[in-house]
This record gives structure tokens, C-alpha cells and sequence, in this order.
């Protein structure tokens, strides 16, 4: 007969919660020291060793977060597989290119054969992605842990959730407002565009087809056009032609730091979303700073990241610790 496990998570959150009980909903840096003290350091090494053998892990893992964390919350559902008849959130078009689940399922399996039904799949999405931020920018930053994973992901939901890259200034501080976010967060966020790459159907339309007065995105800088075309084929009605990957900087591509926002100014922007930072005053003003405090864009950089891994989490009772990443209970 196997024994109970009465190791209990962040047992601090347990006796203030006598007290008030609404605090022990609230996510708590530490939470698996008693618990599961290995969990972080496991998956540290498990997304060193991923960028070890793949550069873009971390760029992969950084964006994962993103993405899971706008459709449902930061409760992993990005991770589930379809089931017969139901789609899940990773066959989604708005999930194009989405990959590092095979580095979170290395972390679980190791996390899972020392502390079992422990340490949620949510969370390790999480750290990993706060391991990338590490990893390629030098930028360090403690997780707030405690999410519990849902139960449900559904295709279906991600386009509506996610910011489409053909949105403009209102349309994107509207999406990240709907999360909680600000207009400074978006912008400081959007400088994840500094590693990693996009697909050419991304953007490709800015070279060969932009409308009907100009057949190039006018805001794009015409050396940079020119270049991008020699990545990307023309698009293809039929949708059979190769989709390359292009870097999002190119000279540095698995740097995170504030290049993003020079690019923007030398109008150098990959996606459309990115190159509206520089149409509006007020979000000119701001790449213009994080081009200028690149210490100073760091720091807000690592705090939207805590304030995005927030969003809608699921805590206490409330969801599940997944066996599986790809399965619910
Ligand atoms: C502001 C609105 C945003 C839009 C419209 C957007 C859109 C996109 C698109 C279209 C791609 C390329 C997908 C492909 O074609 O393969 C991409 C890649 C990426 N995005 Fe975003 N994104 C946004 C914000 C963010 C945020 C907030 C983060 C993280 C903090 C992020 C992190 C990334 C990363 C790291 C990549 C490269 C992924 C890789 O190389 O594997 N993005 N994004
Ligand atoms: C084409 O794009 C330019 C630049 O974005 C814009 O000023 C112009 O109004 C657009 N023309 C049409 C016909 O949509």
C-alpha cells in the first residue's frame, strides 16, 4: 500500500489562511521548497540542455508561456491533446509554430519520478519560460508559483485570445487590456521579437502584396524588404509553397535584448505588429526609451513577465496537478 505523501506545498500559505483565507489563492515564489526542492533546478537543466542542442529552445519556451497564458489562463492547456472530436488549443493557426512541449514533458517526467503529483505542468511552463529569459538575455527573475492546470482546451478559443500580427496600436493595447496588461507592458513584451523567428506567412504579405497603392509595406525599410525577399517566396494562393523561418534579428537571433526596439526606429520591424510601436506618439515615447535604458527595459521586461504569468490562474482546489502534461487526470 503506498503511503500518504504529507508533504504539503509552501506550508506558510496553509497558516495565514486560518486567517484570511483569500491570500492562500495568491501565488508564492518558493512554493515547492518543501515540497519538491529539486523542481526548479530539474527544469533549469532539462531547458539548458534543450538550448545546449537547440539555440531557439528558449525562444520557443518564452513564447509557449505567452500563448498559454492568454487562452484560459497560465493553466497549461496549451499542452493537451485533442480529443476525438475536439480540437485542442495546439492545432489552433493562431498556435503556427508553436513548439518546446516535448522540453516541458522532459521536465515533468524527471520532476514527476522524485516528487509525484506535485508540481504542475502550469508552473513548469512558467519557470521554463523564466529560464529562456535567463538563458538568452542574462535577465533573472524569481516565479510566483502555485498554478494548478485546467482541464479543458479548446482550438477553437485561440484567435480570438491571442493578438492577431496584422493588429494596430489600439487593437493590441485592447487585446493585452482584456488580460490585465498595459500599454507599457505590451510594448515592453513585444521586445521577446529580439530572439526567435517567424514563419514568411507571417509577414509576407508586407512584401509582395500590401495593397493596392503599394505592393511593399511602405514602413518597412526598402534594404530590409529587399532582404526579407530573398527568405521568402511569394505567397502562394494554394498554400502549397515552403513556408521558410526567418530571425527576427538577424544578427543576433538568440539574444534577448533591446536591438527589437532599434530596429524598430531603422524601420526594420518583422511583423506589422511590430513596426506600429513606431505610428503612435505615445508608444513611439516608449521604444524610444527602451532603446535608450536598455537596463531599465530589463527590469520592466522581468516584471511583466511575472505580471503576465498571472493571468486567470488557476489556484488552491481549483484544477488539477496533470500526471501527464498532454492528458488530464
Ligand atoms: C504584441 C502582440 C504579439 C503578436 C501579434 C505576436 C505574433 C507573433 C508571430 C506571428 C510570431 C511568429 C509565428 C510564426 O510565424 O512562426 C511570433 C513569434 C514569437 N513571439 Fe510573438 N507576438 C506578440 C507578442 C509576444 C509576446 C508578449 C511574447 C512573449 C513575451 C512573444 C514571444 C514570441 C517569441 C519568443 C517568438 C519566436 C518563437 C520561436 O522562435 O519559436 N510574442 N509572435
Ligand atoms: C495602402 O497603405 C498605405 C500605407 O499604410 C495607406 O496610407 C493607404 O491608405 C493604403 N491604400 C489603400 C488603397 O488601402
Amino acid at each position: 500500500m503506498e503511503v500518504p505523501k504529507l508533504l504539503i506545498c509552501v506550508t506558510l500559505a496553509i497558516t495565514i489562511s486560518l486567517v484570511s483565507p483569500a491570500s492562500s489563492q495568491k501565488l508564492k515564489v518558493g512554493y515547492y521548497k518543501s515540497c519538491c526542492p529539486s523542481a526548479e533546478s530539474l527544469i533549469r537543466s532539462t531547458v539548458d540542455k534543450a538550448t545546449a542542442l537547440d539555440p531557439g529552445a528558449p525562444a520557443a519556451l518564452i513564447r509557449l508561456h505567452f500563448h498559454d497564458c492568454f487562452v484560459r489562463g497560465c493553466d497549461a492547456s496549451i499542452l493537451l491533446n485533442s480529443t476525438p472530436g475536439h480540437p485542442a488549443e495546439i492545432e489552433s493557426s493562431g498556435n503556427k509554430g508553436v513548439a518546446g512541449l516535448d522540453i516541458i514533458d522532459e521536465a515533468k517526467a524527471k520532476i514527476e519520478a522524485v516528487c509525484p503529483n506535485t508540481v504542475s505542468c502550469a508552473d513548469i511552463v512558467a519557470f521554463a519560460a523564466r529560464d529562456g529569459v535567463y538563458r538568452t538575455g542574462k535577465i533573472y527573475y524569481n516565479v510566483p508559483a502555485g498554478r494548478k492546470d485546467g482541464r479543458v482546451s479548446l482550438a477553437s478559443e485561440v484567435v480570438s485570445q491571442l493578438p492577431s500580427e496584422k493588429f494596430d496600436v489600439k487593437q493590441l493595447q485592447q487585446n493585452f487590456a482584456k488580460k490585465g496588461l498595459s500599454l507599457e507592458e505590451m510594448v515592453t513584451l513585444s521586445g521577446a521579437h529580439s530572439i526567435g523567428d517567424s514563419h514568411c506567412s507571417s509577414f509576407s504579405y508586407r512584401l509582395y502584396s500590401y495593397n493596392s497603392t503599394y505592393s511593399v509595406d511602405p514602413s518597412l525599410d526598402p534594404a530590409y524588404a529587399a532582404y526579407l525577399k530573398t527568405k521568402c517566396p511569394v505567397p502562394s494562393k494554394t498554400g502549397s509553397a515552403s513556408d521558410p523561418v526567418v530571425a527576427f534579428d538577424p544578427v543576433t537571433p538568440d539574444k534577448l535584448d533591446n536591438t527589437y526596439y532599434k530596429n524598430l526606429e531603422k524601420h526594420k520591424g518583422l511583423l506589422a505588429s511590430d513596426q506600429v510601436l513606431w505610428d503612435t506618439h505615445v508608444t513611439r515615447k516608449l521604444v524610444q526609451k527602451n532603446v535608450d535604458h536598455p537596463s531599465e527595459w530589463a527590469a520592466k521586461f522581468a516584471k511583466a513577465m511575472v505580471h503576465m504569468g498571472k493571468i486567470d490562474v488557476l489556484t488552491g482546489s481549483q484544477g488539477e496537478i496533470r500526471k501527464n502534461c498532454k492528458v488530464v487526470n
